[in-house]
């Protein structure tokens, strides 16, 4: 099908390392965060106001709760964030032997649990201390079940239609991997490769799964979004966006029509910054002609 892509600078949130975009339907904006800038940002498309809370340490994620406000993963607890009155509680701390761990991607599932991986200390962007990260399943009653462990940068995780399977990402491994999940237990296993990342993809980041189960992976490194069937592990289309540090990207907007993208400008060298003005910013891609999913909110 001929669609016509477009591609433009919707906030220019100058995040440092922009991430986590997450579409909040009951109010019909964009929450994301800054990891190393510490902050909570959300966007109104419909009268273009930012908002954000500062969180104090680093930020991997945000995602909305259920019984309002949000929870996020700050340093390596997750948090309450309690966004009217800029007030954060902690929930439940992981990591306890790695104190220089943090929280990196999360996600929630259709059920309500969260999804949510660590990493060690980074030196400078993308070059951590290796295997010192893992994945961990967080339930309703705050129980804390650790899945994966020796991960080097745990990032993009999202379901399959049938929730049956887990799409995950460890950065520095090159690969889409998938695993078995069971919704009502979030047990997972068989973990196994669906992409390999080409040569100029350079490194998977943040993903989102489409309503037809097809990913949409950033590419860090190398200014794009890759989208992918996972059922045969063909890359079926790349859209190009004006920074190289493309780090998430979920669907958001009325009918799920538009692919928000986040972008990070830390680790850029003074003439890249100069190429890339926009770098940091959030952008939004139109013409697709392929809807996303609504999010979920964490139960717990
Ligand atoms: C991660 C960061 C990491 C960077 C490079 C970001 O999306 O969340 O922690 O430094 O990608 O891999
Ligand atoms: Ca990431």
């Amino acid at each position: 099908m001929m669609s016509s892509v477009k591609v433009e600078c919707v906030v220019k949130a100058n995040a440092l390392v922009g991430e986590g975009p997450v579409w909040e339907e009951s109010d019909q904006m964009l929450l994301f965060v800054d990891i190393i800038g510490q902050k909570i940002h959300r966007w109104s498309p419909a009268t273009d106001q930012v908002q954000f809370v500062g969180t104090a340490d680093t930020v991997g994620f945000a995602v909305p709760r259920r019984s309002g406000g949000y929870v996020a993963g700050v340093g390596r607890s997750i948090v309450a964030v309690d966004w009217l009155n800029q007030k954060m509680t902690s929930l439940v701390d992981v990591d306890k032997d790695k104190p220089n761990n943090r929280f990196n991607d999360g996600k929630v599932d259709p059920s309500g649990r969260l999804l949510a991986g660590t990493m060690g200390k980074e030196v400078r962007p993308a070059q951590v201390e290796k295997k010192q990260g893992s994945l961990y399943s967080v339930n309703s009653d705050l129980t804390v079940t650790k899945y994966l462990s020796q991960l080097d940068i745990s990032n993009g995780l999202d379901w399959s239609l049938d929730q049956r399977t887990f799409f995950y990402i460890d950065s520095l491994s090159l690969r889409v991997d998938a695993l078995d999940y069971d919704p009502n237990t979030g047990h997972l296993g068989n973990r196994r490769a669906v992409y390999h990342m080409e040569d100029g993809e350079g490194l998977p980041d943040g993903m989102t799964v489409d309503a037809e189960g097809r990913l949409w992976v950033a590419c860090y490194n190398r200014g794009r979004v890759i989208n992918i069937d996972p059922t045969t592990g063909v890359r079926l289309q790349t859209v190009s966006l004006p920074a190289t540090k493309i780090t998430s990207c979920c669907f958001g907007g009325p009918d799920y029509s538009d692919l928000y993208v986040t972008s990070a400008c830390l680790g850029l060298d003074q003439s890249e910054r100069s190429q890339q003005p926009l770098a940091g910013n959030v952008f939004r891609v139109r013409g697709l002609g392929v809807k996303g999913r609504p999010s979920h909110s964490f139960s717990g």
